[in-house]
């Protein structure tokens, strides 16, 4: 199916012409697999991603490709987890091409050698996201547990030397913000065309390791102002985002630009989410492509438009003048934080559960002004299977997974 096709079919134009408000898919992300070389502290998989073992093979992934195309979507990450440990991924990456999806691998760069970044291009990939955790070997292989700092610095150069516009995306917190500086050399350094750095957002594992990862607010400052010099005096020699943290705001951000707005997540095993982080929402039922067609499913499903607009909202989000802008931020962190989904997000100044927030970020601030004798911190939890096993298992027995990190090593 060429380009043209997928926009002209004619099932696309009866569905939008029966649902008129809601638009397409504009984002398809793709998470390939759960499985991960890494174990990162922060990553944004599900804690319990080991109960999720099963991954939709390569003709389901063609299929959701092509139905997620012919609905109107044009951009398609491949993530996971890592997605180069699918050996099917040239065959996606060349039908992804031949649909006319802009595609971009999002990547640890392990399993990135010489012979499949020379299939990838062949395959039509456009573009690379590659991650690091520091600039400092030793900090950036202490938060994946693995030594792949040195691989990592290959692999932007096999990016480099392939032709690939490259992202370079470093995850901040408080062991790294005071890096920044260095982070952006490293990215110059690499000849990056884009450096993203992104403060850790408290979902998944992040959320379990937030007592650790929460930086102070005078850290923010300090790295912001060291980016906004970097601008100043590299122009866009490389393009530096700084996304800062929800929890120093006091306005909520439009999470992923609304629910079911213009973003499709497909997980491993075939579920569909309209974010990362909703398969822990409870309450909903969440459709999965082997069971329903992509086109029911964003149309359709309860999943999907139970959230979606404003109508869900209860007070104070359904009279404030702000709710079209924000679409009362997230739903996920309003559930984390509040135990109810439905609440205003309590980034939110105006939400009566603020407090919560601030509370977390006025404690990082007490903890990491104490003498380090007098730190009560949590041991910090790696993602990997057993850790999921045994966070499963306790979540069974409490709501909070905060709760229940101190339990695993
Ligand atoms: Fe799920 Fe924000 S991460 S709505």
């Amino acid at each position: 199916m060429n380009e043209s096709a997928a926009f002209a079919s004619p099932a696309a134009d009866a569905s939008q012409a029966s649902s008129p408000a809601v638009p397409p898919p504009l984002w398809l992300l793709a998470e390939l697999t759960y499985r991960c070389p890494l174990h990162c502290v922060f990553c944004s998989n599900p804690v319990n991603y080991a109960a999720h073992s099963r991954e939709l093979d390569t003709a389901q992934w063609l299929d959701v490709l092509r139905e997620a195309r012919a609905l109107g979507a044009a951009q398609l990450g491949f993530s996971g987890g890592e997605p180069l440990l699918r050996d099917d991924l040239e065959v996606l990456v060349a039908e992804a091409r031949k649909l006319g999806f802009y595609t971009n691998l999002i990547t640890s760069g392990i399993g990135l050698t010489e012979k499949r970044i020379g299939d990838l291009k062949a395959a039509g990939l456009d573009h690379i996201q590659l991650s690091f955790q520091d600039s400092t070997q030793e900090l950036n292989d202490f938060l994946s547990s693995t030594r792949t700092f040195d691989l990592k610095r290959r692999v932007a150069s096999l990016i480099k030397a392939h032709g690939f516009p490259m992202v370079l995306n470093c995850v901040l917190h408080r062991y790294n913000l005071p890096h920044v500086d260095r982070i952006i050399e490293m990215a110059l350094a690499m000849g990056a065309e884009y450096l993203e750095l992104a403060n850790t957002q408290y979902y998944g594992w992040a959320k379990a390791n937030q007592a650790q990862l929460m930086p102070t607010r005078e850290q923010l400052e300090d790295a912001e102002a060291v980016v906004q010099r970097y601008r100043e005096t590299h122009g866009d020699l490389c393009k530096i985002f700084f996304v800062v943290p929800d929890y120093f705001e006091r306005r909520p951000k439009r999470c992923m630009n609304g629910w079911g707005a213009v973003f499709l997540g497909v997980a491993p095993d075939g579920t569909a989410l309209p974010c990362h982080a909703a398969r822990d929402l409870p309450g909903l039922a969440f459709p999965n492509v082997t069971a329903q067609s992509l086109r029911s499913i964003w149309y359709e499903s309860d999943a999907f438009n139970h959230y979606r607009g404003t109508a869900w909202m209860k007070e104070p989000c359904r009279s404030c003048d702000e709710k079209e802008q924000d679409l009362g931020g997230c739903r996920c962190q309003a559930y984390l934080l509040t135990g109810d989904a439905a609440n205003a997000d309590p980034v939110c100044d105006k939400s009566p559960l603020h407090e919560k927030v601030v509370s977390v970020v006025r404690e990082a601030a007490v903890a990491r002004s104490a003498p380090a004798s007098a730190l009560r911190e949590q041991p910090i939890l790696f993602r990997n299977d057993a850790n999921s096993r045994a966070l499963a298992a306790q979540a069974e027995h409490t709501d909070h997974t905060s709760d229940t990190a101190g339990a695993v090593r």
